[in-house]
């Protein structure tokens, strides 16, 4: 297992949370480190909504396909963009479902635990856009999962999460 981030302190985290328990994890500064078609699934948490343009996603999808062998698995969740307006146990955003068609537009992200509240903005990519780009990276899009929300809170409701999983 190859771990890869580019913040330094999301590396020192990995380092903290996952080297305990796994003796193969391997934490790298550079995806360039990572050799051509070795691994078998690629996973992108959370990764998606922080990539602000095209060109950023482009760029890391290739990564992505480089590195994964023929036949390897691209594994991606995401806020569910075609709920991104709606209230969730652990987070809501600014997003307006005016702009659904806006790709790339920037929007508020509050997540809290119930003790701890923090904001960033993210980047809204549509379903068809986020279908697009996997297409233009030559990966096979071959499942969608929708994940549901914690608890049985009284607002209207969506569906937070949504995993993509395509093969190269
Ligand atoms: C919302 S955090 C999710 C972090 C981690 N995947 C998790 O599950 O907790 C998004 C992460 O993407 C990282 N990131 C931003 N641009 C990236 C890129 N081009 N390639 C890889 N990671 C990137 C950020 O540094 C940040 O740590």
């Amino acid at each position: 297992m190859i771990l890869f981030d580019p913040a330094e302190r999301m590396r020192a985290m990995a380092s903290a949370s996952v080297l305990p328990w796994s003796e193969q994890a391997r934490i790298v500064d550079d995806a360039n480190r990572i050799e051509n078609g070795t691994l078998d699934a690629v996973v992108w948490n959370a990764l998606w909504m922080c990539l602000p343009s095209r060109r950023d996603c482009a760029e890391c999808l290739a990564e992505a396909y480089r590195v994964l062998r023929p036949g390897g698995l691209f594994v991606a969740s995401v806020t569910h963009p075609c709920f991104r307006d709606r209230q969730f146990a652990t987070f809501r955003t600014s997003f307006d479902m005016d702009d659904y068609w806006r790709e790339g537009m920037p929007f508020q992200v509050t997540m809290f635990d119930g003790t701890y509240v923090v904001q960033f903005t993210d980047y809204h990519w549509s379903l068809g856009e986020m279908s697009r780009q996997l297409k233009e990276a030559g990966l096979q899009l071959h499942e969608l999962r929708e994940i549901s929300d914690l608890d049985e809170a009284p607002w209207p409701r969506g569906v937070p999460w949504l995993v993509l999983v395509a093969k190269r």
